[in-house]
């Protein structure tokens, strides 16, 4: 089994020092636990290799993956930035008390509030997608009389897909703007000439989940053939450079990451070639992870239920969550490991499939694993949760969003409570009936 938690003498999963069996029975189930202490093991490789490189450099957490105002005071902690994406984001960074020059505002449709509040609370830096937030932006700071700092988020042509990556031409994606047909430097130009806008650097984001440098690199040559340009044309340094997230993490054995500082030696050593290659000042290097800061750090407890024998096909095995607290299988056929949280030392011998509760036959959460002898009531620990896991989780069939503990040195605390039956119907109301007609 591949995970990094410890299993006790009872046969228990043990996850920050706390027995799961005994989280489950505290708070109920569906429940998140985060173990801190590899939260703040995963910043750490991170911001470690940076400091042991001697380069200057913001990992900034994407609060994306998981947002809670205890995760983001665990990221102010070990010193991570942030990078925000929405209103309710930044929201929760403010109510955290996050330091506001170490959030960055990403987003490719920022609407008008966003761009107010980022501005009006002097976030450190705004990610400009597109023409139409350029002029949204200017309207903004002529507004508040406040200049900002921006990088320039850039589509470098290069798609990164999980295991390999391929040269698009010209890449058609929603975020950011084309380096290939020019839209970059009339960007970067028009920002250039405004007084209340500061041009910091550029941005890019190649994807999610990837385990080989390569598609970095990649990345990194293509912006450095533009900031090259650019230094001849325009006299322009960057002062940061903002190569995104991704960096993959293990879902199952199948999953082979690189350890996390690996990702930082080769994104370091290609900009130093290409700084040395152009005749640039080294920039500062800032990145975005956000699955690989939380994804490994938690595991979803279920309460084992219904089973269904299909003799000589499948097994399903039920449990008391599902694609509400778990989208990722059913929206990305998702992979994930398990274990019976009590008998975690047993030895395994079924097959069976993991079903969630939801109406919805999409609703499994893994297909063929090995489980020992289950009963009604067991508890199933389900990995590697903590990215995307509660961050995507929803209302469907009306099942209240699950808990949220953090478990550190052996003591646990609730971070984000159960939602109650009252919290789901908080925003209805009460139709003024009509006659039927
Ligand atoms: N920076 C930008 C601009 C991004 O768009 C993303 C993710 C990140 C950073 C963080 O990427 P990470 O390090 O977490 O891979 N819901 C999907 C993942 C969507 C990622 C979207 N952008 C999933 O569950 O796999």
């Amino acid at each position: 089994m591949n995970h990094p938690f410890e299993i006790n003498k009872d046969g228990h999963l043990m996850v920050g020092g706390v027995d799961t069996t005994y989280l489950a029975r505290k708070y109920g189930t569906p429940l998140f636990v985060y173990d801190v202490s590899l939260i703040r093991k995963n910043a750490r490789a991170f911001v470690d290799t940076f400091r042991e490189l001697g380069i200057k450099a913001q990992v900034a957490y994407a609060s994306k993956a998981f947002s809670s105002i205890a995760m983001l005071q665990v990221a102010k902690q070990e010193n991570l930035s942030l990078d925000v994406v929405s209103q309710g984001e930044l929201y929760t960074a403010l109510q955290a008390d996050f330091p506001v020059e170490r959030i960055h505002l990403h987003g490719n449709n920022k609407s008008y509030q966003e761009l107010s509040m980022a501005v009006e609370h002097n976030i450190g830096c705004i990610v400009v997608d597109n023409f139409s937030e350029i002029d949204l932006l200017e309207e903004v700071l002529t507004e508040q009389n406040k200049t900002v700092n921006v990088l320039l988020r850039v589509t470098p042509g290069i798609e990164a897909h999980t295991h390999d990556y391929i040269l698009t031409g010209n890449e058609d994606s929603k975020f950011g703007f084309d380096l290939l047909n020019g839209q970059a430097e009339q960007a970067f130009l028009k920002l250039q000439n405004m007084e209340a806008i500061n041009v910091v650097g550029l941005h890019c984001h190649i994807g999610s989940q990837i385990f080989e440098t390569d598609g970095f690199i990649m990345a990194v040559r293509k912006l450095f053939e533009t900031l090259g340009a650019w230094k001849q044309k325009f006299s322009y340094m960057p002062k940061v450079l903002n190569l995104g997230g991704g960096f993959g993490i293990r879902y199952t054995a199948e999953d082979d990451p690189i350890p996390l500082g690996g990702y930082v030696d080769a994104l370091v050593d290609e900009v130093a070639k290409q700084v040395d290659r152009h005749g640039l000042d080294f920039p500062e290097i800032w990145i975005e992870p956000g699955r690989a800061i939380v994804g490994n750090a938690a595991v979803t407890l279920y309460t084992t239920g219904a089973k269904k024998e299909i003799p000589g096909v499948r097994k399903y095995l039920s449990v008391d969550g599902g694609m509400t607290d778990n989208l990722r299988p059913a929206l990305y056929q998702a992979k994930y490991d398990a274990v019976v949280a009590n008998k975690a030392n047993d030895p395994l011998t079924e097959m069976v499939s993991i079903a969630g509760k939801c109406c919805e036959s999409g609703d499994m959460l893994i297909w063929d694993i090995e489980v020992p002898e289950v009963e009604y009531g067991d508890i199933l620990a389900v990995f590697s949760t903590g990215a995307y896991g509660y961050s995507m989780s929803n209302h469907y069939n009306r099942f209240p969003k699950a808990a949220v503990v953090f478990a550190e040195q052996g003591e646990d605390q609730l971070v984000i409570q159960r939602e109650s039956y009252q919290d789901l119907i908080k925003n209805d109301l009460p139709y003024e009936i009509k006659e039927r007609v």
